[in-house]
């Protein structure tokens, strides 16, 4: 099975904050880095270095050479990235001491896919292929309504969540990776998790879902059965990208064949060790890493 990452390529202006800034305020900050980022990008590298056959889809300027080498140089195929005549995206993003993120983006290239454009990458994939999307990129239903009438699986991680996204025919979907927010959103509300369990079997009963809960772990759920995982115990350095990680990982185990129940282990220890490195891109754990480093679960989970 080939991955397709239809996504977001980002260069990312990562600002350290004691505390985030806050309106009508101006605050100096600690330190000022760039780092390789967008979540299609992230989740790409994700795929590759947890061993997948990835090949990247999406538009940059000039200017963002860069990131389609950070991909190269990950194992990501790039032959499906385009140079176009205008600004790459970006991302402003303050990281505060906690390690919590704040994210201001601009579209630029990411918002210039065609129709045309995505229709000849489709065709280069084939029944039960996969392909990975976000919302970080214009298009999305085109690219989801051709992509399901080719017989490509779809696999969506609704980020970031908003009433573009929801306007897309999700019911197309096979495999939401969300978090809680995001599980929320797409229900109409409902915040007890369980409950949006119960609501998403409703709405999307042939969907297989992971619901990410942040520091109280992830649960996949199918028609069937449902799984759980704990985070590990790590030094929280910064959020950014963990998501990103997760779905990646968690995606290339099922590729692999492995079960929920390991892809959501993997998945979990990968994100774990991304938060443990600042950036976003390059804290994305290789697969050696996530198979032999020895963190423990967090006691809350023993
Ligand atoms: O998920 C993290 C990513 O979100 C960052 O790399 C940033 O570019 C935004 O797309």
């Amino acid at each position: 099975m080939k991955i397709l990452d239809f996504g977001s390529l980002n260069l990312d202006h990562v600002y350290s904050v004691d505390n985030f800034v806050r309106p009508g305020e101006t605050i100096s900050s600690l330190k000022m880095e760039d780092f390789c980022g967008g979540k299609g990008l992230n989740q790409s590298i994700a795929l590759a270095r947890a061993g997948a056959e990835v090949y990247h889809a999406g538009c940059i300027g000039k200017d963002g050479q860069v990131l389609a080498d950070r991909l190269k140089e990950a194992g990501v195929n790039t032959k499906f990235v385009k140079v176009l005549d205008c600004p790459t995206g970006h991302a402003i993003i303050q990281i505060n001491a906690k390690g919590q993120n704040c994210i201001i983006l601009y579209g630029g290239a990411n918002q210039e896919i065609t129709e045309d454009f995505a229709k000849e990458v489709i065709d280069q994939f084939s029944k039960g292929d996969l392909i990975l999307l976000q919302n970080e990129i214009n298009n999305l239903p085109f690219i989801m309504n051709y992509a399901y009438e080719k017989g490509l699986q779809i696999a969506l991680n609704p980020s970031p969540l908003n009433d573009k996204l929801l306007a897309c025919p999700l019911d197309k979907v096979a495999y939401f990776i969300m978090n809680e927010i995001e599980g929320s959103e797409i229900v109409g509300g409902e915040e007890d998790p369980d409950k949006v369990i119960e609501k998403m079997k409703e709405k999307f009963p042939n969907a297989k879902v992971v619901l990410t809960l942040g520091k109280d772990g992830a649960k996949y759920f199918d028609g069937e059965k449902v799984y759980f995982h704990g985070i590990y115990d790590v030094k929280r350095v910064d959020s950014t990208a963990a998501g990103d990680t997760f779905t990646g990982y968690f995606l290339a185990c099922i590729g692999e064949g492995l079960s929920p129940e390991v892809a959501l282990e993997k998945a979990s220890k990968a994100s774990s060790l991304a938060v443990h490195i600042k950036g976003a891109s390059n804290s994305i754990p290789t697969r050696a890493e996530v198979d032999t480093t020895d963190i423990k679960l967090d006691p809350r989970f023993l």
